[in-house]
């Protein structure tokens, strides 16, 4: 068949586009155009306009954009060549001459659905008969009420190899087969597909049968499928169709919403509940065709997925198989069920309210992305973080929309620096008290270092402070003095972690002290710390060095603190990458590890010069 550009033009100029639209929604004249709500997103007052003399319509409000064709194919959701057909016998135009092999295919096609709906009345009929009991009392147990039965037009297969043939005896036996009804085995006869199940026809989105679900009915264990579904065949093609999309699409525009489950009773006990916009895949992952599907009914689909560990694989499925396919204003939302809980069970169980509920809960699909491979593996070593970085960009190399690609990879490079560059805090310290703690962003600026002491005052000054013990003694007392500075340097404080036992539960005390939101003064904590029995290291224990800070007069002490603090912090991490140059050096004598190993040692020096300089500051009061 070949539709020409000048026969589709005909076509548009035949039909009214506003009387085509006006049948489905309430349109208003303005001038020489027509006005109405758009039935494309959710809207008050009309931006959606009709122009028939341009034969296209617009929504200012959108975007949505197309002539009457493109109507019946976005709105009443028909394919193409369906779209063309019902718009041209409106028309009162012939379809175009057909080629034979077009036309023979098309022949087949219009038997083969005669073929499937003989075969659904003759299983709805099955259902009514004395040895269908069981599948009646099945049906029962369930509990759908007899409106939704009938609505999806349950039925039943005899128990037998022959009656669905019998019963079609009008169709030939290539017919039955071609349908998918019967099962050709070599050197057998063919012999009726689904015998003694509770059988689901399956639709097309104009609502014609092309293929069949049956359930098994025996409760007990038996190694048969729990479903057995039609074959693909000339009308029915698993990956392109979804399970109740007709009937869904058209509530789902009242409800904006088109919910995914993944079973076919879910779908109808959803239904029995009210919630008529759900659909289910036919036993596989949605792929990519579903997919578009959905999105022709509305942008976001809402999928279903159990809260176990195969839902949750099936969920990153889901996404990954969405991420290429993204554009603007299209995504997908997941809702997580309860554990061990299908659709059915909850609204059996909890509810049409508490379905609602969980739908309301949907998480965005970059959120399940991330949390998807954030918590596929542990993330203990270096190793393990930057396997979740390549990982989490390789899944954005697959977004094919530019402008997404990169919200994502931001996005998810964010979300990524956060976990993976986390500084090692004790978790909780919040000081209530002053209200000005601010986490430090770097060490601020760094002041001209002093001249260097001499060699041997300032190796006399590395042996006490090497283990940091003693510089951290005189910064533990210097706080009891001055408790306001525990609201400037809880975060640096809370990464220090140290050797021996009374210093740290010091420490844990004033941090706790500090959480406590006590007014952040000496007189408040020392009767805590008499009460835990925790010592105070004394003043004059630092072996001739005298600290400013240690002085409950001194207008320096806080800063002071300050910078003791840091210098417990900088210390050591400066000691160590001094080893380490240190040893390198040794190892391999070049100008650049020179270099550093000189950088490193010049920066201790100028540490330990502050250290000496902060302790003197006592002996010159
Ligand atoms: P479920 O077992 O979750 O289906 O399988 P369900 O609809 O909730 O079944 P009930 O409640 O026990 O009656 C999900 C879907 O997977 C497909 C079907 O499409 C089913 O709806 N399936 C499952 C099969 O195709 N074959 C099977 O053997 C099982
Ligand atoms: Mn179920």
């Amino acid at each position: 068949m070949s539709l020409t550009p000048q026969w589709l033009d005909e076509l548009r100029n035949r039909v009214s586009l506003s009387g085509v639209i006006g049948r489905s929604i309430r349109v208003q004249k303005a001038g020489r155009e027509f006005k109405a709500c758009c039935p494309f997103h959710n809207e008050k007052t009309p931006s959606f306009t009709i122009n028939d003399e341009k034969g296209f319509y617009h929504c200012f409000g959108c975007g949505a954009h197309g002539d009457v064709i493109r109507w019946m194919t976005d709105h009443q959701g028909l394919p193409f060549i369906e779209a063309v057909k019902e718009l041209a016998a409106q028309a009162g135009m012939d379809m175009p001459e057909m080629d034979r092999q077009a036309a023979q295919r098309a022949q087949a096609a219009k038997s083969l659905h005669d073929v499937m709906q003989a075969a659904q009345d003759f299983f709805v009929a099955s259902l009514k008969a004395p040895e269908a009991e069981r599948a009646r009392a099945y049906l029962a147990s369930r509990g759908f009420p007899e409106r939704i039965a009938r609505e999806f037009g349950f039925g039943y297969a005899p128990d037998s190899r022959t009656a669905l043939k019998e019963a079609l005896g009008q169709f030939p036996e290539s017919m039955l087969i071609e349908a998918g009804l019967q099962i050709v085995v070599e050197g057998k006869t063919p012999y009726d597909r689904f015998r003694g199940r509770l059988m689901l026809p399956i639709a097309d989105q104009r609502g014609r049968i092309i293929a069949f679900g049956g359930r098994i009915l025996a409760a007990e264990k038996t190694d048969a499928p729990k479903y057995l579904n039609s074959p693909d065949t000339p009308l029915f093609d698993k990956g392109r169709t979804l399970y109740n999309l007709h009937r869904a699409a058209p509530a789902a525009r009242s409800s904006a919403r088109i919910v995914v489950v993944e079973g076919y009773m879910d779908v109808v006990a959803l239904a029995a509940a009210g919630i008529a916009e759900a659909v289910a895949p036919l036993g596989t992952a949605l792929t990519e065709h579903q997919i578009e599907r959905l999105w022709r009914v509305t942008e976001c689909p809402t999928l279903c997925f159990d809260g176990d560990a195969a839902g949750q694989r099936a969920a990153m499925k889901a996404v990954t198989r969405a991420l290429p396919l993204l554009r603007p204003g299209h995504s997908l939302r997941i809702v997580t069920l309860p554990d061990g809980m299908d659709p059915d069970d909850v609204v059996k169980k909890r509810g049409r309210e508490a379905m609602l509920d969980l739908l309301g809960t949907a998480r965005s699909l970059v959120d399940v992305l991330w949390e998807g491979e954030r918590d596929a593996s542990p993330l203990t070593t270096p190793e393990d973080k930057a396997g979740l970085k390549a990982r989490l960009l390789a899944h954005c190399d697959t977004i094919a929309h530019p402008d997404i690609k990169t919200l994502y990879r931001r996005e998810l490079l964010d979300r990524f620096g956060e976990l993976a560059f986390a500084r090692r805090e004790r978790p909780t310290f919040t000081p209530r008290q002053g209200g000005t703690f601010q986490p430090r962003q770097g060490r601020g600026p760094w002041k001209p270092a002093p001249p260097p002491l001499p060699a041997a005052t300032a190796s006399r000054l590395s042996a006490k402070v090497g283990s940091g013990d003693a510089l951290l003694a005189a910064v533990l007392a210097g706080l009891v003095v001055h408790p306001a500075a525990l609201a400037r340097h809880g975060e640096a404080l809370a990464r220090i972690h140290p050797a021996q036992a009374g210093m740290a539960a010091l420490l844990d005390a004033l941090l706790a002290f500090a959480e406590s939101g006590a007014p952040l003064e000496s007189t408040a904590l020392r009767p805590i710390l008499l009460e835990r029995q925790l010592e105070v290291p004394s003043a004059d224990d630092y072996d001739g060095l005298r600290f400013g800070f240690l002085s409950e007069t001194s207008a320096t002490a806080l800063d002071e603190l300050a910078e003791a603090i840091e210098l417990i912090v900088d210390l050591p991490a400066v000691e160590s990458a001094l080893a380490r140059a240190t040893e390198r050096l040794e190892n391999d004598f070049s100008e650049d590890s020179f270099a550093e190993q000189q950088r490193l040692l010049q920066r201790r020096l100028a540490l330990l010069a502050r250290l000496g300089q902060m302790g003197r500051t006592r002996a010159s009061l």
